[in-house]
């Protein structure tokens, strides 16, 4: 980690404004509905879907999918796996995926395709950052945080090769000597 050095694109401040008014967006738009099942997506999206979570006023219940489509480098590898299964049935509930960050869309294109399968009500899907740059495969999300320019991004749940995931900022991982 002493090769690499940290460039705050997003400060903690800023992601918790975000989140509020996410929260309040997702508020208006299921008001009069059932409880909305909030899924998070393992492991990148822990801390913003505990946030999200809190800030958001109608009754919510939880569940966790563990999905990896990354190695331990920077880039995919293009090949999708579900490391982590539901422990509930989502059937006749409105689902809000709360995901990290879209970059190709191979991940949410595969876990939209799995959970559809499944017979829920509705699927919403809720992303933290978008790098639209990257797009590979089409995926229609309904919330964004932060649209990024394509540069690699870690904290706030974020890892690179799991690290960095506990920083309370979004930050650019830059190789040390670069501008
Ligand atoms: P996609 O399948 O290419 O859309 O990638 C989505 C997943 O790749 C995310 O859930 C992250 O786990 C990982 N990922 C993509 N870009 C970054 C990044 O800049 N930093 C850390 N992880 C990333
Ligand atoms: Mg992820």
């Amino acid at each position: 980690m002493a090769e690499s050095k940290l460039r705050v694109l997003i400060s903690h401040n800023q992601l918790q404004a975000r989140i509020q008014q996410l929260a309040g967006e997702i508020d208006r738009d299921y008001a009069g509905r059932g409880p909305i099942y909030l899924l998070c997506v393992l492991k990148g999206a822990v801390l913003f879907f505990s946030d999200l979570a809190r800030a958001i006023s109608h009754p919510v219940r939880m569940d966790f999918i563990g999905i990896s489509s990354y190695g331990k480098g920077k880039t995919s590898s293009g090949e999708v796996k579900l490391t982590k299964d539901l422990d509930t049935s989502i059937e006749g509930y409105d689902i809000l995926v709360v995901e990290d960050i879209l970059d190709s869309g191979l991940t949410l294109n595969y876990l939209v395709h799995v959970l559809e399968q499944r017979h829920p009500k509705s699927i919403r899907i809720a992303t933290l950052l978008d790098k639209p740059e990257r797009r590979v495969r089409p995926v229609r999300v309904d919330y964004v945080g932060f649209q990024i320019p394509d540069e690699f991004v870690v904290g706030y749940g974020l890892d690179y090769a799991e690290d960095y995931r506990q920083l309370r900022d979004i930050c650019v991982l830059e190789p040390e000597g670069s501008g």
